[in-house]
């Protein structure tokens, strides 16, 4: 019986020795089939009391019981040791560290000219106008004949145009966006009000003032008794919502072939006049080939250069900042992510 008991105290402790040892779950593991589980020595100890003889069975049993209680709790404590050592590890080693720099993915930022562009088509669909838009590539009888621009007309020669290739195709990259005005006089019936933003191409140079391909806005209006002071009080309207509420215009006598009588159209702006773009009562000859009675309608039109508006009223001095596209130049506009 004490030899028994001996075996037992060396069985517990080399089993509890184990579990100490145990450096984590898995060296835990294997000390389980080891020292703990159903082929453990201490285990057997228990299987084997059957062997033992009947008036010992019942001390050594509890000894055999105590010693695998002693060990199974040690196991435990043991297992919730290292379980709680890991979790805290993981928390280490998988930290995020949110203030770190990252790549972010820049959205797109909207060109400023866009911005102005949908500035103005919001200001005139709120006076009640629609928006018209044409081809860039537009036949040349809507872009000069049509406009009362004849082919000898010294008028022709002041926009280098670019033309498309063969010449015969009658083809031009237009030169102003007047043209919007014939197909929208030739698709509706009057009363018309219209602004018609978009590209617009002459043969220049790039420099700090000039561009190839640039931006006009235009506006049409057709109505009944349609005169000279609706189309002053529309500009100035137009003038104080672009640059400023105390933003006045002055019109000066002017010629285009569309208009008759045309004017230039400025604006008062930081103490000088600075040019605008041209304007007029669209020419009868025009508002007769466009199929529109000139004894009941009569119209003005205007239209100017975005690029020139959106220079002076950010102070931007360099063409190329516009054109080259630079999303830097854009994000100062406040568009686009940081
Ligand atoms: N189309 C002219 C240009 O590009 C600008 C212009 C002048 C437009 C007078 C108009 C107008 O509508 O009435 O130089």
């Amino acid at each position: 019986m004490s030899s028994m008991n001996t075996d037992i105290e060396a069985i517990k402790s080399a089993a509890l020795q184990a579990i100490a040892a145990a450096k984590n779950l898995d060296e835990l593991k294997e000390v389980k089939v080891s020292h703990v589980g159903d082929r453990s020595p201490i285990a057997r100890a228990n299987q084997g009391l059957g062997q033992i003889p009947a008036e010992e069975r019942a001390a050594m049993g509890k000894v055999i019981g105590t010693a695998r209680a002693d060990i199974n709790q040690s196991f435990v404590d043991r297992e919730k040791v290292l379980t709680a050592d890991r979790d805290s590890k993981v928390l280490i080693e998988e930290r995020v560290d949110v203030t770190l720099p990252v790549n972010r993915n820049m959205k797109g930022a909207l060109h400023p000219l866009t911005i102005l562009s949908n500035e103005i088509s919001d200001l005139f669909i709120g006076m009640g106008y629609t928006v018209q838009e044409g081809p860039e590539m537009e036949s040349s009888w809507l872009n000069f004949d049509a406009l009362n621009i004849p082919a000898d007309h010294p008028a022709r020669t002041m926009q280098d145009t670019f033309f498309i290739e063969p010449v015969s195709s009658g083809l031009v990259m237009r030169t102003h966006t007047s043209p919007v005005q014939i197909r929208t006089m030739l698709e509706n019936e009057p009363p018309i009000y219209v602004i018609c933003p978009g590209r617009t191409y002459r043969a220049d140079e790039l420099d700090a003032t000039h561009t190839p391909v640039f931006n006009q806005v235009e506006g049409l209006v057709i109505d009944k008794g349609i005169t000279m002071a609706h189309l002053k009080g529309t500009l100035d309207h137009f003038a104080a919502k672009i640059f400023g509420a105390e933003v006045t215009t002055r019109i000066r006598p002017s010629f285009f072939p569309f208009t008759e009588p045309s004017a230039e159209v400025d604006f008062f702006y930081n103490g000088r006049w600075v040019e605008w773009g041209g304007c007029g009562m669209v020419n009868p000859k025009v508002l007769q080939a466009c199929g529109i009675d000139t004894d009941v309608y009569s119209g003005f039109a205007f239209g100017m250069g975005l690029e020139r508006t959106l220079m002076v009223r950010h102070g931007i001095t360099d063409m190329h900042d516009i054109v080259e596209g630079d999303v830097r130049f854009s994000r100062q506009f406040g568009t686009g992510a940081r």
